[in-house]
């Protein structure tokens, strides 16, 4: 039965390039697409620009345009970026168009004449220099819970709580740096918790969500009340007017996944469809593919609205992990935040989406991208194994014709001939569970798993070839084009196996055997006595300066931009130690810091201390007759003979202090809060009794 899909990737962001991490998403999006058209069904693959908001309109400012200039620009880039790693949509639209103004005008009808709407006064930061409400994001300053300074305006990416920007401690606009104003004015509200039964249901029961996603809505957010939602946002801001609130926009959220239905309305302009076809009718399937971060939007507001409006909830919202590059986070100041762009100039885009594609699953968990383990894979699956076959066969019926059908039955059926491996296809006709079960992963968005059996495929296609060796059947030419044809036959099949995720593969197969691959069973097609093109190179290895040239662009395009990645911190170290111990804020002159006289010593003595449960006796030299007597609240950790001869750092011009047991004539630095927890600070090896430490 052939369905009807319609199926979306979430809406880039106009105001940055698109990057690998984004290209996980349209690419993984882009094979279940191509999947199902090559399944014969109707399927449409939508998408389009999100547009609106603070940021698009501060980055107009700065660079002195307007923000439909700018989006304009974005929208190029970003289609062409696309363009390049074979992302083929049927429609690319825009967030600032006019479908959806309309659109977004009708549903905010349904949802307020459901009396899903409220208003009421919010007070919101707002930048007196830059004159406009902030953003949480344009916001930073220190958590309130952990107080970890240069934290988001609305959670801390340290300790992971959420809050308001109110609640921010110091709050700084990132836009001009000037501290801002709690300002109130009016917002509307849509009230979610009309709608907790419904997306409870919704979200708990089908096949809608994957199962770890039901559960974590169920965990987090369905257990209680849910929040109404704040759908305006007063002036100046970047997006649609509300009709019935003169002056106040929507916020970008609202109108984004509305841009699906606004997208696919041009479509249907363009193509002579009706638009309720496809949003309004049970026999269409919508399927979203996002990632793991705009999960709420996605499985709680957005169905949420839908159902308000009449229109068609999703079959399934498919979420997806987010990328990592070689283990960890991308980062700018590494080379590996790395735009799409720049990943084309050196490396070919079917090297990325064969790698996606064995690397996701249909489950939440991030990928990681080991520039290593890309090469590796590359060269010895697609390289290796698949291509291969081809490169072996081709060379010797290249310019000639496949053999015919009879001569590779009769040759078949020699007495002592290996079967040819692979079902399906020309071998047997019989059962197609191979291709059965590749086709049931690719459905459930189990691309890894397909790319494994594909691969057992290939490498038993070459173990064959390599058994029958058609370099040695120079004698029997007829022999060896019967062998080159069941080779190519195999590696025809593969290709189709293949075709969601190489699409060029694809042409460079249908050009080299003069044939098409529009069909799934296009696998079960047999070729024979057709002509074979010279055979050109399909696929090089993966040139290991080419990677390393694109990360070394990456660092160069992004150097002024790398203090943007503060964040970029690989070692996960917590915020206790400054939470415990708050740093001051008296600021220290260099005169101030030049006073205290720091120096390298050695411990040449060290005692327990009569009477004293926290102090040992430390005799520290500096260095020929320089000595100091300290006694250092350190018993709790060191003995006394682990201490003597190493290196410490003492305060050697500390006023001496007339202590019950003695004369301290100085202090030995260490760190921690005490306890079992006191550090010694020691110099690197090398240092020597008597220098100074600035
Ligand atoms: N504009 C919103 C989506 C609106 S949909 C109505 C948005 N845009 S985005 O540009 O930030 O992200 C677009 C998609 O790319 C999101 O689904 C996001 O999860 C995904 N990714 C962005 N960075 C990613 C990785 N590093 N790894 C995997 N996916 C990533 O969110
Ligand atoms: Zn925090």
């Amino acid at each position: 039965m052939t369905r009807r899909i319609l199926v979306t990737a979430a809406l880039p962001y106009a105001n940055g390039p698109i990057h690998i991490g984004h290209l996980v998403e349209y690419i993984q999006t882009d094979i279940w697409v191509r999947f199902q058209k090559l399944r014969g069904h109707r399927c449409l693959y939508i998408c389009a620009d999100d547009t609106h908001g603070t940021a698009i309109m501060i980055r107009a400012r700065q660079e002195g345009r307007s923000e439909e200039e700018l989006i304009a620009d974005m929208r190029e880039q970003h289609v062409n970026d696309f363009a390049k790693f074979d992302v083929e949509f049927d429609n690319y639209g825009s967030t600032h168009s006019d479908e959806n103004r309309e659109l977004c005008a009708q549903i905010w009808k349904s949802v307020t004449d459901a009396g899903l709407v409220v208003e009421k006064p919010v007070e919101q930061l707002y930048d007196p220099e830059a004159q406009t409400y902030l953003a949480d994001r344009f916001v930073k300053g220190t958590c309130p819970n952990c107080k970890k300074p240069d934290q988001n305006g609305d959670h801390c990416e340290n300790c992971l709580s959420n809050y308001t920007p109110k609640e921010l401690i110091d709050p700084k606009s990132t836009l001009s740096g000037a501290t801002p104003e709690l300002r109130e004015a009016p917002h509307r509200f849509i009230q979610l918790e009309q709608l907790h039964e419904f997306l409870h249901e919704w979200t708990q029961s089908g096949e809608h969500l994957q199962t770890e996603i039901a559960n974590y809505l169920k965990g987090h957010f369905l257990g209680d009340e849910l929040r109404d939602w704040d759908v305006t946002r007063p002036p100046a801001y970047f997006g649609f007017e509300v009709p019935d609130f003169p002056g106040n926009y929507w916020y970008v959220w609202f109108d984004a996944p509305i841009g699906y239905i606004a997208s696919t309305q041009q479509w249907c302009k363009a193509n002579g469809e009706s638009l309720d076809d496809w949003w309004r009718s049970p026999d269409c399937e919508v399927h979203h593919f996002i990632g793991k971060d705009i999960t709420y939007f996605h499985t709680l507001f957005w169905p949420g609205i839908l159902k308000t409006a009449g229109l068609s909830l999703p079959e399934k919202v498919h979420i997806h992990g987010f990328l990592t590059v070689d283990g960890e986070k991308m980062s700018k100041s590494k080379g590996t935040f790395i735009q799409a762009s720049t990943y084309a100039d050196h490396l070919n885009p079917s090297y990325l989406r064969y790698f996606f594609a064995s690397k996701l699953s249909a489950k939440v968990d991030d990928l990681d991208l080991n520039l290593d383990e890309f090469k590796a894979k590359v060269d010895s699956d697609l390289v290796g194994k698949v291509v291969n076959i081809a490169s072996r066969c081709a060379k010797f019926v290249a310019n000639d014709q496949l053999c015919p059908q009879d001569d590779l039955t009769v040759w078949g059926e020699q007495e002592g001939q290996p079967s040819i491996p692979l079902d399906g296809g020309i071998f047997d006709r019989n059962s197609m569970t191979q291709a059965d079960a590749i086709a049931r992963m690719y459905e459930e968005c189990d691309y890894s798993g397909a790319m494994r059996r594909i691969m057992m495929l290939a490498d038993e296609a070459n173990r064959w070839v390599e058994e029958q060796a058609p370099w040695k059947l120079k004698h029997d030419r007829r022999q060896q084009i019967a062998v080159c044809t069941a080779g190519l036959n195999l590696f025809r099949q593969l290709v189709v196996f293949l075709a969601p995720v190489l699409p060029r593969l694809v042409e460079q197969t249908e050009k080299l055997l003069a044939c098409k691959i529009t069909s799934w069973d296009d696998a079960k097609v047999e070729l024979y006595g057709t002509r074979v093109a010279k055979y050109e190179h399909m696929m090089k290895r993966v040139d290991p300066q080419q990677v390393e040239k694109m990360i070394e662009d990456t660092k160069e395009a992004q150097a002024d931009d790398a203090s943007s990645d503060a964040v970029d911190n690989p070692y996960n170290d917590g915020p206790e130690a400054l939470a415990a111990e708050p740093m001051s804020g008296d600021e220290c002159t260099f005169d101030d810091f030049m006073k205290v006289d720091m120096r390298v010593a050695r411990v040449v003595a060290a005692n327990h201390v009569e009477g004293a449960d926290k102090l040992l006796q430390l005799t520290l030299s500096l260095g020929g007759d320089e000595t100091r007597n300290v006694f250092a609240g350190i018993k709790s950790v060191y003995d006394p003979e682990q201490l003597v001869g190493r290196l410490v750092i003492c305060c050697a011009n500390l006023a001496p202090r007339k202590m019950r047991f003695g004369l301290s004539e100085g202090m030995v630095l260490a760190s921690g809060p005490g306890g079992k927890d006191i550090f010694l600070l020691n110099p690197d090896d090398g240092a020597k009794p008597g220098m100074r430490v600035h």
